[in-house]
């Protein structure tokens, strides 16, 4: 090896050498996180809280966190022939005559008070989990906004987001029965 070589080599190690000891101070330098007093974020939250006493605690975790307004004083105040206009947004996949068959949805006579997914239609599971029955508010929160109330569902329907149109739907679709259920 010549002097020239090796004092090539020995000065590559060198700068190989100074090179990892800046990177070291450099990274001594960064590494001091101070932590925060509080978290910046909090998952969850307590958005809910505040909101509209839930009698039905057992599908409160089906729910989106954006409650829409009480249905009850809305439906006072609807009409439903508005409702049965408005239920020409529904007609073309669910058939809403006594007797009627499925179509592209379920056959929707008696639905309100009824069991949800209940009946000869293929319900996905999102809707068959649901549980429960399409009481007003129910009915309410999935028309508002039926892919947030039951994600992955498959009806096709963006939703009815005036909620004087959906209170005067859904004032329809209970008269759509033998024995309509008591308004709330
Ligand atoms: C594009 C077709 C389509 C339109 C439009 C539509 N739906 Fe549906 N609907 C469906 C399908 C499909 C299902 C079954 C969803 C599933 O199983 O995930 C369904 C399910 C439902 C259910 C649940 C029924 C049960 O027995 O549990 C209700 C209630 C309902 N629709 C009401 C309505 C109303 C009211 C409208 C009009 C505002 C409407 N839908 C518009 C296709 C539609």
């Amino acid at each position: 090896m010549s002097s020239m070589e090796f004092n090539r080599i020995a000065g590559a190690i060198l700068l190989t050498l100074i090179v990892i000891k800046v990177a070291d101070i450099a990274g001594d330098a960064m590494g001091h996180v101070t932590p925060l007093a509080k978290p910046a974020y909090v998952l969850g939250g307590d958005a809910q809280a505040g909101g509209e006493a839930k009698p039905d605690g057992a599908k409160a975790d089906a729910k989106p966190a954006a409650q829409p307004a009480a249905i009850g004083p809305l439906l006072a105040a609807a009409s439903a022939d508005q409702g049965k206009s408005v239920s020409r947004k529904c007609t073309t996949c669910h058939d809403l005559q006594k007797g009627g068959k499925d179509k592209l949805g379920p056959a929707l006579w008696g639905i309100v008070g009824s069991k949800i997914a209940d009946g000869s239609f293929r319900f996905s599971d999102s809707l068959k989990k649901l549980k429960g029955t399409w009481d007003f508010a129910a009915l309410n929160a999935f028309l508002a906004d039926p892919k947030g109330y039951a994600p992955g569902n498959k009806m096709a329907f963006a939703g009815i987001k005036n909620e004087k149109d959906r209170a005067a739907l859904i004032l329809y679709l209970r008269s759509l029965s033998d024995t309509p259920i008591p308004l709330p």
